[in-house]
């Protein structure tokens, strides 16, 4: 099971060091991969607290090293020892990221070794409009030649930070479709996860996991997941026998 936190640029710097105070007596369990996508400038400081986590960054410049002002490379990322990477939020795609610009920074994640958690979903129009597979095939299209390691994470764009979860039918509707075109690669839903509703989330077969925002940022709601995690983690190991 994998419960993957994103603070975007939502977490403070004194609300990660509170958030690391929190978390420092927690032992991961080893059913359960938690990481944590964090600004880059606080991945260090943040690794050096929690020794135990892992942190990830959340987007890497299409090229490589080179004369781009205020972008950072996969290559900078995986020096400072990070190993993960987040690729394709629909914030990042409204803000105008497209197919193309994210196959070049896979191909830019791929040289630098860099695992990633690559993020697909529709709008509400998308889905109002029946395009819902037509737009996830459209998303899912620069995985399907890809050769770096990833998890797919589902996140319907009208259920990020709206307090609106997609409906277990739906999640499992589109986990099981990418599920037939990615078998063996873990599919994770994000979209206004919390505490309350996270169990009969990860209770779904095809859910491999979870990418949790606002309730990611304090330690006390991503605590109850990660406890939630664990006992789901250990009935697939039960039913695994
Ligand atoms: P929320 O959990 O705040 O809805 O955010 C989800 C998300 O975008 C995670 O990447």
């Amino acid at each position: 099971m994998k419960l993957f936190g994103n603070w975007k640029m939502a977490q403070s710097r004194q609300g990660a060091q509170s958030f690391a105070a929190d978390a420092s007596g927690y032992r991961p369990d080893p059913l359960v991969e938690s990481l944590i996508f964090a600004s880059c400038l606080q991945i260090p400081e943040m690794m050096e607290r929690l020794k135990d986590w892992s942190f990830g960054a959340q987007d890497c410049s299409a090229e490589l090293p080179g004369p781009y002002t205020g972008q950072v490379s996969a290559r900078e990322i995986s020096e400072f020892g990070v190993k993960d990477l987040l690729l394709g939020h629909s914030e990042c795609r409204a803000a105008g990221q497209s197919e193309e610009l994210l196959k070049r920074k896979l191909e830019r994640a791929k040289e630098a070794s860099l695992r990633l958690c690559y993020c697909v979903g529709e709008s509400l129009q998308e889905r109002e409009e029946g395009r819902l597979w037509d737009c996830l095939s459209r998303q899912l299209e620069n995985l399907e030649n890809c050769s770096a390691e990833f998890c797919i994470a589902y996140e319907p764009v009208w259920a990020i930070g709206t307090g609106k979860t997609a409906s277990l039918e739906r999640i499992a509707e589109v986990h099981l479709w990418i599920q037939a075109k990615f078998p063996k690669v873990p599919i994770l839903y994000g979209g206004s996860v919390k505490p309350e509703n996270s169990a009969e989330i990860m209770g779904l077969e095809s859910v491999g996991g979870l990418l949790v925002g606002t309730a990611s940022l304090k330690w006390e709601s991503l605590e109850k997941i990660l406890e939630l995690a664990s006992l789901e983690a250990q009935k697939r190991r039960q039913r695994a026998k």
